[in-house]
């Protein structure tokens, strides 16, 4: 008897996770719709990575002279804390031009 009470109360937990875990990606699915650009990498920069890269909660990575490719692999795929961005978040021609905001030296702060 006990045994099915808490059964059943996991198995609602797994469904509700499910649940609200599905309503989140539909709804994130619905920003996708294009019309919506970043202006340039800088503008990127600032307002994503910047939040964490800026302020040593993840490590800087302007003026490194990272590669592009390496930049676009993190931020697509993540990594340990650094939360992985999909298309729907930075477009791959966005991603693209970050890349290079990213790893060209500037003279720039
Ligand atoms: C929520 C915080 C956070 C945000 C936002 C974030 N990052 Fe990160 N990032 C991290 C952390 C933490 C690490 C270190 C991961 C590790 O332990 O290797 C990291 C690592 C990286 C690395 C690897 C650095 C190296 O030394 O090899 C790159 C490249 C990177 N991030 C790029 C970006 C870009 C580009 C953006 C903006 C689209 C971004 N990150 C946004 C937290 C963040």
């Amino acid at each position: 008897m006990k045994k099915t009470r808490s059964g059943n109360y996991i198995v609602g937990c797994i469904i509700a996770i499910f649940f609200v875990a599905g309503n989140a990606w539909s709804a994130q699915d619905e920003k996708t719709t294009p019309g919506f650009a970043w202006k340039d990498g800088a503008e990127i920069y600032a307002k994503i990575c910047a939040y964490c890269h800026d302020v040593q909660v993840g490590p800087p990575i302007r003026n490194r002279e990272l590669p592009a490719a390496y930049i676009r692999a993190v931020v697509r795929n993540g990594r340990f804390a650094m939360p992985a961005f999909r298309a729907a978040e930075i477009d791959d021609e966005s991603l693209t031009k970050l890349a290079e905001f990213i790893s060209r030296r500037s003279t720039q702060p």
